[in-house]
């Protein structure tokens, strides 16, 4: 049976392609999600998506698809840096969660340095714009291989 991985984007998420296009690209978010959608298929990994740029909605989603995902990928945009709520509800989430930002935000302004996020997060991708998320979902779909052979995680 097909994998099902999940990718989350949060606030300001949806004006890719136009927002401060110098650090997070001219890339659009229906782009990405089509490249996304393109390697899914290649894996055989089922992707459901969304966007908001609401913590509840959000938070919403994710207690409605984290008891079945196999995979998380999330961009929680600047709840980041100080949403607890989105922490706790990905706490409760058992597959592995990748956390994903465009841009290195260990290189920019001091308070996008910390990540509550983080440490419920199996791993983290930062400043690989949006090939990131290929990366995270070429790793989810090594992990997925891995479970089919029996081999460890
Ligand atoms: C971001 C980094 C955050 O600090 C910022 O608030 C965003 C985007 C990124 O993808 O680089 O909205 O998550």
């Amino acid at each position: 049976m097909a994998r099902m991985v999940v990718v989350l984007n949060g606030p300001n998420l949806n004006m890719l392609g136009t927002r401060q296009p110098q650090i997070y690209g001219t890339t659009t978010l229906a782009d990405i999600e089509a490249r996304i959608r393109d390697r899914a298929g290649a894996h055989t990994i089922d992707i459901t998506f969304f966007q908001s740029n609401h913590e509840g909605a959000l938070i919403d989603r994710i207690q409605e698809v984290g008891p079945t995902a196999d995979g998380v990928i999330i961009n929680p945009g600047a709840f980041t840096h100080y949403s607890y709520a989105i922490r706790d509800a990905l706490a409760m989430v058992p597959c592995p969660i990748i956390e994903l930002h465009l841009s290195n935000i260990h290189a920019r302004e001091s308070f996008r340095h910390t990540s509550v996020i983080a440490p419920v997060a199996s791993g983290q991708i930062v400043g690989m714009g949006w090939r990131g998320y290929l990366i995270a979902l070429d790793y989810l779909a090594m992990l997925f291989d891995a479970d089919a052979e029996g081999e460890p995680r």
